[in-house]
């Protein structure tokens, strides 16, 4: 019986702190709801969130790329010019008399780009950061 006796005291142990381990990480997970949505307080992440989706603040060129661009652009789905292939970026430049030029066509759309590019709420300035960063002009 006391061979037994010690492993049981173990597993107990071993259990009580394997729990005491999840409920610090639920409480860790819920804590920022918690934090976050407070009626009548501050709401950082919502705050956040919103800068994000609408003008408070622009988003980085590949935050757009990586969001909206990477769908087509990343594997060249549908012919779409590839991220970092400098030259296919370069020459459609040339083509169209510039980056501006392909800023406009970005915003218009082209075959089957899609106005935009799929990111309605971009500005010009994101869609420009967006077309830097994929072409490297
Ligand atoms: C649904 C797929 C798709 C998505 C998403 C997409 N593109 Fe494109 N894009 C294309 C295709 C296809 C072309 C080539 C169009 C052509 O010349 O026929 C293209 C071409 C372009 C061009 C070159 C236009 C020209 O005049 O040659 C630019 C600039 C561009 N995309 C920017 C973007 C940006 C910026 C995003 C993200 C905000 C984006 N695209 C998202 C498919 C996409």
């Amino acid at each position: 019986m006391k061979m037994l006796a010690a492993p049981v005291a173990v597993l107990a142990l071993w259990a009580t702190s394997v729990q005491a381990a999840t409920d610090e990480k639920i409480a860790e997970r819920l804590k920022p709801v918690g934090e976050v949505c407070v009626a009548g307080q501050e709401c950082k992440g919502v705050a956040a969130v919103a800068a994000g989706a609408s003008g408070g603040g622009a988003r980085t060129g590949d935050e757009i790329v990586a969001r909206h661009c990477n769908a087509c652009h990343g594997s060249g789905l549908l012919n779409a010019p590839k991220v970092g292939d400098n030259a296919a970026w370069k020459a459609r430049a040339d083509e169209r008399g510039g980056l501006d030029a392909l800023l406009h066509s970005a915003i218009a759309g082209r075959n089957a780009m899609p106005p935009k590019g799929t990111c309605a709420d971009c500005s010009d300035d994101e869609l420009k950061a967006a077309i830097g960063k994929m072409s490297g002009l």
